[in-house]
């Protein structure tokens, strides 16, 4: 396992759509092992997708505190009910949060690591991660979903990373 470098902006590897992976063979259970490692080595991670450590394929991980890792291929929101305000940063924006509105609720589906089909519904922290990690398979960051740039703040003391 390793600690990959996480891509900030202005790195175009951000912008991209990322391609579904077609195969989950030994490359692809190395990356989920590393991403997962990246993901924990800094406290206040919850969450990475593969282009932020510069591989272009669509594999997320969440990490809430308290819960098991969550691993994700080829994932998709396929409902999202309700709206609300959050605040949220990302690894790839350093230095800002934002204030966006996202869905209450969404129900996501994706494969695991041995291939099998999984369905989650989620809510709260969870579903705002499904959102934002997803969002990044698509070239997509949260500063993308700010009304103007009055709801962007430079980071003072620690918040969430997506
Ligand atoms: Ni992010």
């Amino acid at each position: 396992m390793a600690i990959l470098p996480v891509r900030a902006l202005p790195d175009p590897a951000l912008r991209q759509k990322a391609k579904r992976v077609r195969a989950i063979d030994s490359s692809i259970q190395r990356l989920i092992e590393d991403m997962r490692e990246t993901m924990h080595a800094v406290p206040g991670r919850v969450g990475l997708a593969a282009p932020q450590v510069g591989t272009l394929l669509r594999v997320i991980v969440i990490g809430l505190p308290e819960e098991e890792d969550i691993v994700l291929i080829n994932p998709e929101i396929v409902r999202r009910s309700g709206e609300r305000s959050v605040t949220e940063g990302c690894l790839s924006v350093p230095g800002y949060y934002g204030e966006i509105k996202r869905a209450e609720s969404v129900t996501a589906k994706g494969r695991d690591p041995k291939g099998k089909e999984i369905r989650i519904k989620a809510n709260e922290l969870l579903a705002q991660a499904l959102e934002h990690e997803i969002d990044h398979l698509n070239g997509v960051l949260y500063i993308d979903h700010l009304e103007n740039q009055d709801k962007l703040y430079k980071i003072e003391d620690e918040t969430t990373q997506f």
